[in-house]
């Protein structure tokens, strides 16, 4: 087996065939295996391939799975970087090597009947023998391998053993971003020889006529019976038109059950109608331009890796689905066969990417990038055969992908050359060909905003080729990956799906990217690169999804949702304003509940009737007295009836507008306030009624999110660079003002002359409420974006509820705010945090009118209002708690309760990979006023008893 470091794709093995389930019987050889790691390819016990072997020494090991996820190795993570030197086509000598034996029985009649041994994915690199008989070998970790066993079959007894090496010459061209983890990490089946190798369902949809044709070509004649549209047993290789057929979309994923028959056997298939095309410069599927609201996937799961079950798949679409997601692109390889099954059943366009990356050339300036080096054609060639022929089936694959990542050169033209031969009925998307001279899309990931316009206008930098230039500027463009969801984040959604309404060239994207692949660690909780002391490792780089690593949807995703619903509401002026933004479907499927709260409370509700896209009059809201408090009506899309990927009653989409505005202040009459509520040497407050707090103070930092630690400038090098992280307070001055109190406070820090003069009147007012006007006045230069302008101050540690009025009920930044509505929320202290793998600023609640933070005791409360508005963060730890910890679990209580009063904080961009905070979202130093009440809650917490609650106090 030597095989593994040549440029050879494989040897001894079957061609590659479409994926599907016939009637034969079948032996399913998942299960426990024995098993051995040998330190390298040489060192694997002599003659373990043999049936005779004593393996009785050896351990065992699940199949599927990877071996380093069993105690057997380490995982290793890197992004673009190899863990081995480009010494292309050989592997490092330190090259750990599975070797797995299983036996299984068979009846002398099967034995005879021969057989096809099929491997749906082994990483890197294997070599199989039966009963010591060498039956092949390959590499292409994720893609099918079938190998024939007849003459090796016995009746009785088989020996089978795999030797899989987990570096080989196939690692140069898996270089994808994620773990590198070994092993036969998915299913492995012994097959009877099938009677029909292979067939290639051509159904397509008219959308002109509402007719459908479909043909079925097959490796032997074979009859095609699909009851539902008439055709029974007839041969299945000629086209047969049928005057009316439902298309298949995303949308409407219908599917028909068919049946293919020859020779005894039969073939159970689903066969969904869709023609995709890109005509007059647009991809459309069934006649109508098509818009990606999609999410890259990679297949994860946090304590088996890529060895997914069925349930994790199915769990991922119906979280997609639920949110709103139409479409995956797999990057960067095939997944398992059975998930392209779950979406043609559920619907989602896929972008089918094959298994190839070879990023790492990058560092060398892409010398000797196997893609233009002819040596690996046939590596290249197989890779992608192997793909297209196993999932060329399947309607909701509506593209291939070459690859991703692995620059430029004649080895992927001919991919492209030979897919466009083999299957003409799909576009073909490749991003670094940045000419799209072999792609039929024009896609980029990462760009800003401006670009994507410019695109969108067709005004793109043109080529210096003008007929490639041309041909680029015809095409439709998409966004293969954006807004990069690593931690908090991703911020401007939003800004770039305007640009995808405005511009019909602009057809979505696929937000990078939809998992964190977190691996589930007994100290860390889940852990990320370094924590396995790898030798190189980019860290937590591989924690960028919208779900967290145990599928718990992130705030991105929930902001997400939000900007690509497909039924926009807006709720304003006399008339609620529906659109329906899918592709496809109407409203039909659709109810439409509204509510009247008035701060939070709801007052009134119905249904809208009959709803269809346009004005809908406003619904006849009930009188609310005079002194009533700020009024929103909320007009929401859900489900009429259950989908198969949700209830009825699930929420699609929402929209909101105020039909009240916020009552004035009422003017309160003022007390004198007492010098001895402050400490005398700092300034700060000491209690608010019979509550002890450290007062607010001026606070400019947040513990860095990934993405402001991204970006060829980080802002957080900035700030550290200014010491916005270590600001002292200097005490100018305390005075009476009248019955007011004002502290003056100059804040800096060390070695720096810029400052921030903070001026803190305070006034009393009836009821015991104190009243603070913040004053900001920056001096010397502040050139940058702060990281966040509010106040920190310090509650008792037996606070544990907050319970507000204002945006939630999640976290929102400035870039990402759509999915925050105005209401009523409570939440315990623990429940306010978002558990970002790698800690970072986290929790703010936006637009807060007031807040109420409680503890167990009766008056051990707190309440504050805003002037209007105010962003609220409570947690048990300070943002330098936050800022020093590496990974959630490092994170512990203390003794108190910290709570950050925002007037705004800076947006969060997606600097991790991608632009920084768009202008319109930057916090700019710049002088400021922010005023807040503070209150102390007494008694119970009910409506009535909250103080300065307005129209209900006195
Ligand atoms: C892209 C790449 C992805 C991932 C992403 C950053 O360049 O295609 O695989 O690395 O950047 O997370």
């Amino acid at each position: 087996m030597s095989e593994y470091r040549d440029f050879s794709p494989g040897s001894g093995r079957r061609a590659p065939r479409a994926a599907f389930a016939s009637d034969a019987p079948r032996i399913d050889l998942n299960g426990v295996w024995r098993f051995h790691l040998a330190p390298a390819p040489g060192a694997a016990p002599e003659g373990s391939h043999l049936p005779g072997f004593d393996d009785s020494g050896w351990g065992e090991l699940p199949v599927p799975a990877h071996w380093q996820l069993h105690g057997h190795g380490r995982p290793a993570y890197t992004n673009v970087v190899y863990p081995f030197p480009l010494d292309a086509p050989h592997p490092p000598d330190e090259n750990p090597t599975g070797c797995y034996r299983r036996e299984f029985e068979l009846d002398p009649q099967r034995a005879g009947r021969g057989g096809v041994l099929r491997f749906e994915g082994v990483d890197s690199f294997f070599t199989v023998w039966l009963n010591g008989r060498e039956l092949g070998c390959s590499a292409g970790s994720r893609l099918p391998a079938e190998f024939d066993v007849t003459g090796a079959l016995r009746a009785g007894r088989n020996v089978l053993a795999i030797r899989v090496t987990q570096w080989s010459a196939g690692s140069y061209l898996e270089d994808q971003d994620m773990w590198w983890l070994s092993g036969i990490f998915r299913d492995v089946v012994l097959l009877e020889p099938p009677v029909l190798n292979d067939f290639f369902v051509h159904a397509d949809y008219d959308h002109t006529t509402g007719g459908g044709t479909v043909r079925i070509e097959t490796s032997v004649p074979a009859t095609l019976t699909l009851p539902e549209l008439g055709l029974h047993g007839v041969p299945s290789d000629e086209p047969h038109s049928i005057p009316a057929v439902e298309p298949w979309t995303a949308e409407t994923p219908r599917l028909y059950d068919a049946e293919l028959a020859t020779g005894g056997e039969r073939v159970a298939l689903r066969i969904g109608f869709r023609t995709v095309r890109v005509e007059d410069g647009l991809l459309t599927v069934n006649g109508r331009p098509i818009r990606f609201r999609g999410v890259n996937r990679h297949e994860w799961h946090p304590e088996t890796g890529r060895a997914v079950s069925e349930e994790t798949m199915r769990a991922d679409i119906l979280l997609m689905k639920r949110h709103n997601v139409n479409a995956v692109r797999t990057s960067h390889y095939p997944p398992h066969p059975r998930f392209l099954e779950l979406c043609d059943e559920l619907g989602l366009w896929v972008v089918a990417e094959c298994d190839l990356e070879t990023h790492g050339y990058f560092f060398v300036d892409w010398r000797g990038n196997p893609s233009a080096d002819p040596r690996w054609r046939e590596a290249y060639l197989d890779r992608m055969r192997r793909m297209v022929e196993r999932d060329k089936n399947r309607p909701s694959v509506i593209m291939w992908s070459l690859g991703n990542e692995s620059g430029t050169g004649d080895n992927l033209r001919a991919m492209a050359e030979w897919t466009r031969e083999r299957d003409p009925s799909r576009p073909i998307h490749y991003e670094h060909d940045h000419d799209s001279t072999y792609a039929d899309v024009y896609s980029l990931m990462y760009p800003p905003v401006d670009e994507v316009d410019r695109i969108g206008r067709r005004e793109e930098e043109p080529l210096a080729d003008t007929a490639a230039d041309a041909h680029r500027r015809a095409l439709p463009f998409v966004l293969c990956e954006y807004a990069h969801a690593m931690g908090n984040g991703p911020g401007g959604l939003s800004d770039y799906e305007e640009l995808f309404d405005r511009h019909p060239r602009c057809q979505g994207g696929f937000v990078w990217e939809w998992i964190d692949h977190g691996i589930v660690h007994p100290e860390h909780g889940h852990a990320y690169g370094g924590d396995f002391d790898e030798e190189v490792h980019d860290g937590n780089f591989v924690i960028d999804g919208l779900v967290f690593p145990d599928r718990t949807p992130s705030p991105g995703l929930i902001e997400y949702k939000k900007v690509i619903e497909p039924v926009r509401i807006s709720v304003g002026g006399d008339a609620i304003r529906i659109e329906n933004r899918h592709d496809f479907r109407d409203l039909s499927h659709l109810a439409f509940p509204w509510t009247c709260e008035e701060e939070g409370v709801v007052v009134a509700e119905g249904v809208l009737e009959d709803v269809t896209p346009g004005e809908v009059p406003l619904p006849k809201l009930p009188e609310l007295p005079e002194n009533a408090g700020e009024t929103w009506l909320t007009v929401r899309a859900v489900l009429a009836a259950a989908e198969p990927w949700a209830p009825a009653g699930h929420e699609v989409a929402w929209g909101q507008g105020r039909v009240r505005p916020v009552p004035a202040r009422p003017r309160r009459p003022r007390r004198d306030l007492d010098l001895d509520a402050f400490d005398p040497l700092t300034g700060r407050l000491r209690a608010v009624g019979g509550l002890a707090v450290a007062g607010p103070r001026l606070d400019l930092w947040r513990a860095p999110t990934d993405n402001d630690r991204g970006g060829p400038l980080p802002d957080e090098r900035v700030w550290r660079g200014a010491g916005l992280d270590r600001l002292r307070h200097r005490l100018v001055g305390i005075e009476r003002d009248g019955g007011d109190v004002v502290v003056r406070t100059r804040v800096a820090a060390a070695g720096h002359d810029r400052a921030m003069s903070a001026t803190y009147r305070w006034s009393a007012e009836e009821g015991g409420r104190l009243r603070l006007e913040l004053g900001v006045e920056p001096e010397g230069e502040w050139n940058f974006a702060l990281p966040r302008l509010g106040l920190r101050m310090e509650l008792p540690s037996g606070i544990d509820r907050v319970a507000w009025y204002g945006g939630g009920p999640g976290e929102a930044y400035a870039d990402s705010r759509q999915a925050a509505r105005i209401g009523r929320y409570a939440m315990t202290v623990e429940e306010m945090q978002i558990p970002y793998v790698f800690p970072q600023e986290n929790g703010n609640r936006m637009d807060v009118r007031w807040a109420e933070l409680t503890g167990g005791d009766p008056g051990h409360g707190l309440r504050i209002e805003g002037e209007p508005v105010f962003g609220l963060t409570v947690r048990r730890w300070t943002s330098e708690d936050l800022d020093a910890a590496r990974h959630h679990a490092e994170l512990v209580p203390r003794e108190a309760v910290y709570v950050n009063l925002d007037l705004a904080q800076n947006g969060l961009g997606t600097a991790s990979c991608g632009p920084g905070v768009l202008p319109a979202y930057r916090l700019t130093a710049r002088p400021a006023t922010f005023a807040l009440t503070f209150a102390q809650v007494t008694g119970q917490r009910s409506r009535g008893a909250m103080p300065g609650m307005p129209g209900t106090a006195g």
